[in-house]
């Protein structure tokens, strides 16, 4: 097996920069809205032939170092019995509000809520040749979209709530992270060799919040998941905190476009590898200057160990796919071509 994914995340020498490109199966790829033409959303996620499908289209297109499940962060959700559309984005029917409207998350059971997705994990490593990352969304981030209820600019209702009645805030923030731990342990157990908590929106947070609400969750969860014996990885979007990135207990931290390459290389130096950060609209641009700003990431990353080369946010539904081929191509070549 192609491990230098793996490799990478436990900061060990490789070969070569590993690449995998953050919802590198979705809409950009013909192949992908193809099948969605003929299929909902939802339906694809549950259908266990379609989801490993999908995973595998980019893998097979472009020869990523690492596959990533083909799944939602609401996934979870849903299978818990709260309703949930995609609209693109997600939208909750039912917000959560109130201390009854936590009953099916305190009951989670991933193998009662889920079955499909592990089983979908247990047809990919059947398939695969390189390590299969699961995910999950964090405790917070999945928050903004229960409490907001859909996707927003600013996900008010959330930040607002924590403001309003911490107590609940935190019992919300707790109950989510209990469920993500449970999550991630059924998803390595049923094969993923890696897991990613995504805090997409945890950057919305004030400095103060950050540390007295997301840290101490992010710290348990990554605590609970390290018996799992898998590289983890944290992501969130937006200027990184990089004085508390070291500490959460992540393997690797993943940066934004925003957040400087070389400080992050520095102040997670010994401590973490660092994925990430090409700006995903950077693909948008002619290949030459894809080149270019692939080789730049790479020198800002430097040559020593544990660099995992991604972009900063998922990849743009406008994306073409041959500005995807050059890139993997020139991470292939290196920082010096
Ligand atoms: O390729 C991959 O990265 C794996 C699959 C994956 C999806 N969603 C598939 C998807 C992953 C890892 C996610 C995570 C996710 N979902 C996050 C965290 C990462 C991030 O991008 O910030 C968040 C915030 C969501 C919530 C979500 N789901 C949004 C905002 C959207 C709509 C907009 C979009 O980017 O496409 C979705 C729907 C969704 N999730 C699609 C896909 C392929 C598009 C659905 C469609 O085909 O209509």
């Amino acid at each position: 097996m192609n491990d230098r994914f793996l490799r990478a995340c436990r900061r060990e020498p490789v070969d070569r920069t590993p690449v995998w490109l953050m919802r590198q199966a979705g809409r950009y790829l013909p192949e992908y809205r193809a099948l969605r033409a003929k299929h909902d959303f939802l339906e694809m996620t549950r259908a266990p032939e379609l989801a490993a499908e999908v995973t595998l289209q980019p893998v097979r297109r472009f020869g990523m170092d690492a596959a990533i499940l083909f799944a939602d962060i609401l996934t979870p959700i849903a299978g818990a019995g709260y309703e949930v559309a995609f609209s693109p984005g997600p939208v909750m029917a039912r917000p959560v509000r109130s201390e009854a409207d936590l009953a099916l998350l305190l009951r989670f059971d991933p193998e009662e809520a889920v079955p499909e997705t592990l089983e979908t994990i247990r047809l990919l490593r059947r398939e695969l040749d390189v390590p299969l990352i699961g995910f999950a969304g964090a405790p917070f981030t999945l928050a903004c979209y229960l409490v907001d209820g859909k996707g927003t600019k600013d996900f008010a209702l959330t930040r607002g709530l924590l403001y309003r009645d911490p107590d609940f805030g935190r019992r919300l923030l707790d109950a989510l992270a209990a469920s993500l731990v449970a999550y991630g342990l059924a998803q390595v157990r049923a094969g993923a060799q890696a897991l990613q908590v995504f805090d997409t929106w945890g950057g919305l947070l004030g400095e103060r919040e950050y540390e007295e609400f997301n840290v101490p969750v992010l710290r348990r969860v990554f605590a609970e998941l390290r018996p799992a014996g898998v590289p983890l990885i944290y992501y969130m979007n937006g200027p990184a905190r990089l004085d508390v990135a070291g500490s959460l207990g992540a393997d690797v931290v993943g940066i934004d476009w925003r957040t400087c390459m070389a400080g992050a290389r520095r102040a997670l130096e010994g401590v973490a590898a660092v994925q990430g950060n090409l700006d995903p609209l950077a693909l948008l641009a002619p290949e030459e200057v894809v080149r270019e700003r692939v080789r730049d990431v790479l020198r800002r990353a430097g040559p020593g160990p544990g660099h995992v080369f991604n972009v900063g946010h998922g990849i743009h539904k406008d994306t073409p796919p041959e500005s995807v081929a050059v890139l993997v191509e020139a991470v292939r070549r290196g920082a010096a071509e």
